[in-house]
């Protein structure tokens, strides 16, 4: 048995602990609280500049400030910009930048309208092949870069980063278009069929998947596990690869959807996520072609002269299909 003294100094010292414990734990939800409120870029700054009432607490957020942005790309705005095209490239794809800039984006055969032409980048931490890469930017002036680490499962960043750029720096431009660095755009097609097209708002154009079942084995590229994509079919799609333009009226809104929307690696379906939140159809165009391993015989250059975009070129690909586009009678 406790003598009494020792009894209630116990009990004391045992309020002593519960109320310094209480104390503690109000310490940490308060600093938990700030933190989570300004510490986060999205939760009011972002809201005062994309006054939209939807961005509150982004579970996707894009905390990434561009390094190299060419802000003046656009001059006012982009007013006078039709197609801002962002290409979608890698450090070391040298080879077929050089082979874009030299065919389909060559700035001397733009037909008719203004169109701007860029390839997007994440970080390396090789640091030679940044160096390069700057060179490069310093001859061509048409390579941007946000401060995430590229990489295939970070796909989906530089697709957000795409939308970003066009909001920050040329946002009254008519479209946006997305492609890879292995995509010849027939510009002259693409043009025509924009300018063709009825629908010149809300508009998402490309080749669309409808229905797709989402891949379950391991060892596929485009593998989902059911923790990242629980659903069973996929929303509608516009495959990444072909390319896909978007009116410029729903950048904003895409981008904002894109914070409040599960991150997944496959660019083109989170984005297809994001236009099923919109309640936007995808508009599909079988001239996007998709989906195959396209190697162009220079005997039949012509075969692919009424296409809008062709993936899964080599350079070589991507000349052989610019003489056609010059010599070929359509
Ligand atoms: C673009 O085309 C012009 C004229 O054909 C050519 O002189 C120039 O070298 C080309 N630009 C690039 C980057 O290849
Ligand atoms: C994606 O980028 C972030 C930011 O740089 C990086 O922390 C993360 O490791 C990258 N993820 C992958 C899978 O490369």
């Amino acid at each position: 048995m406790l003598a009494p003294g020792f009894r209630a100094s116990s009990r004391i010292f045992t309020w002593f602990l519960m109320a310094s414990l209480l104390g503690i734990i109000s310490l940490i939800v308060l600093v938990v609280w700030v933190i989570g409120y300004h510490g986060n870029p999205y939760s009011e700054t972002a809201n005062q500049k994309y006054s939209s009432e939807v961005v509150k607490k982004p579970i996707n957020p894009h905390p990434y400030r561009f390094t190299m942005a060419h802000e003046d790309k656009c001059e006012r705005d982009g007013n006078d910009v039709f197609l801002v095209i962002i290409v979608h490239t890698a450090h070391d794809h040298v080879t077929q930048r050089q082979a874009i800039r030299a065919t389909w984006a060559n700035e001397s055969n733009t037909p008719g309208v203004e169109i701007k032409t860029l390839f997007a980048l994440g970080t390396t931490d090789q640091q030679d092949l940044q160096r390069e890469v700057e060179k490069e930017d310093a001859i061509f002036g048409d390579i941007i870069q946000e401060n995430f680490l590229d990489s295939y499962k970070n796909l989906t960043l530089k697709a957000v980063m795409t939308l970003k750029w066009f909001l920050d720096f040329c946002p009254n431009a008519a479209y946006l278009m997305k492609i890879d660095d292995d995509t010849y755009v027939n510009l002259d097609n693409l043009i025509a069929t924009l300018l063709g097209m009825e629908q010149k708002s809300q508009l998402v154009l490309g080749n669309i998947h409808t229905k797709d079942k989402p891949i379950r084995k391991v060892e596929n590229k485009w593998y989902l596990s059911r923790y990242s994509f629980l659903r069973e079919s996929l929303p509608s799609f516009a495959s990444g690869g072909s390319g896909y333009v978007i009116s410029g009226d729903i950048v904003r809104s895409l981008y904002e959807t894109s914070l409040r929307t599960k991150y997944i690696y496959l660019e083109d379906v989170f984005i297809g996520m994001c236009l099923e939140t919109l309640g936007i159809t995808p508009v599909h165009n079988g001239g996007f072609l998709c989906c195959q391993r396209v190697d162009i015989d220079d005997r039949y250059p012509c075969a692919y002269q009424h296409h809008i975009t062709v993936h899964g070129l080599s350079a070589l690909g991507m000349s052989v299909l610019s003489r056609a586009e010059r010599e070929c009678v359509l």
